[in-house]
């Protein structure tokens, strides 16, 4: 039996709504990055977002203070402009050699007057469905 996780890192919610999604899909509770993983797993899913070009200052912490092993992470993540987190995520995890499946989620997230209603319905469905196909 696989044992998946799923930590995300949120300020307005729009990443933790996609959290949301994967834990409706896999039936395991989404929680924020300052719970601290507490068993080896086979699949990290983690949520992050972009402010002032950069993934959140918690993050690396949350990496530094890992004591448990991980077979991979998924990386998700929603941001107003840029495309991704998905590098920085990477950069992170090959610090810890932490392996990062080349397979990530993105959307857009409302930001500053523009993706407005983002993530919207049609993203959670998104998600949901690249997730599905992770564990096919
Ligand atoms: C203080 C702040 C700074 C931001 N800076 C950027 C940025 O530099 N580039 C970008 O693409 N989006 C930026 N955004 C937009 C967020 O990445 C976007 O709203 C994201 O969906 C927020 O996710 P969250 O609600 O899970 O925190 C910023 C948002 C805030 C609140």
């Amino acid at each position: 039996m696989m044992k998946i996780d799923i930590r995300y890192y949120t300020k307005s919610g729009h990443t933790e709504k996609l959290a949301n999604a994967i834990s409706e899909v896999i039936n395991v509770p989404a929680k924020p990055i300052s719970e601290k993983l507490d068993e080896d797993i086979d699949i990290l899913f983690l949520g992050s977002s972009i402010y002032g070009n950069s993934i959140d200052p918690t993050l690396p912490k949350f990496f530094n203070d890992i004591d448990v092993n991980i077979g991979s992470i998924v990386s998700f993540s929603t941001a107003g402009v840029m495309e991704s987190t998905y590098e920085q995520i990477v950069e992170l995890a090959n610090l810890y050699g932490i392996s990062v499946d080349k397979r990530e989620f993105h959307c857009r997230g409302e930001f500053a007057g523009i993706n407005k209603g983002r993530p919207n319905s049609a993203d959670v469905e998104n998600i949901k469905r690249f997730v599905r196909d992770i564990l096919d």
